[in-house]
């Protein structure tokens, strides 16, 4: 990576997340560079709208957000699940497809939509993507894509992980990511694949 990057000094940040399941993954992957994290639902701070088409624009949205309210780095997470046979989606609309009309999401219903709409392509391919922003509270940002490719599977099985992980197997593997100990999702996962870059680029050791 080239010196544009910014590095990433401070020890603690905030998580611009109120997402348990991506809260947790997070905190883990940063844990690694001795970095701790205080996450916006901790902090109260608002929830904003989603309003970009890419995942990128949402993770940098939602990390500026988070940089100007608490007035510390924040990281913020974007991600979602794509079926080749549906052109890529549910993509960045993944959390809309689960949420009910009383306003709770339900992943069993969002997994069943995508079943019912893709079941009749021979095109099994999915794949996760994650971006990942740093905003500084200068308005600083730094973001990073990853992607997980494998395919989609019915019914879903395993109980780990969240959202759409039990109807997903990546590429090489048998296990769904429901399935799979969380070790070996956090080591394949597009989560995974977004940090490894934005630790390459911003938490080089000895910066
Ligand atoms: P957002 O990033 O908050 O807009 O929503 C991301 C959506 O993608 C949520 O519905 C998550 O459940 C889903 N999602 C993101 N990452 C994963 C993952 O690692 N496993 C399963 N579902 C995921």
């Amino acid at each position: 990576m080239t010196g544009a990057h910014r590095p990433l000094r401070e020890r603690r940040i905030c998580l611009a997340t109120h997402n348990a399941g991506k809260a947790r993954e997070n905190a883990a992957l940063l844990a690694e560079y001795g970095i701790t994290v205080v996450t916006a639902g901790e902090l109260g701070l608002p929830v904003p709208e989603e309003t970009e088409t890419s995942f990128i624009g949402n993770a940098t949205l939602k990390a500026r957000a988070a940089a100007a309210a608490s007035g510390m780095v924040a990281m913020a997470d974007d991600s979602g699940f794509s079926v080749a046979a549906l052109d890529g989606a549910p993509g960045v609309y993944t959390a809309d497809w689960a949420v009910q009309p009383d306003g709770r999401r339900d992943y069993a219903l969002a997994m069943g939509k995508v079943e019912r709409l893709a079941r009749h392509s021979a095109d099994r391919g999915a794949w996760f993507s994650c971006a990942l922003a740093l905003a500084w509270p200068d308005g600083h940002v730094e973001a990073f894509l990853g992607e997980a490719h494998g395919r989609w599977v019915w019914p879903p099985r395993g109980e780990r992980g969240f959202g759409y992980d039990p109807m997903f197997v990546a590429e090489g593997e048998s296990l769904t990511f429901g399935e799979l100990d969380p070790a070996r999702k956090h080591a394949i996962s597009h989560r995974a694949a977004a940090f490894r870059t934005l630790a390459e680029a911003c938490l080089k050791p000895g910066e």
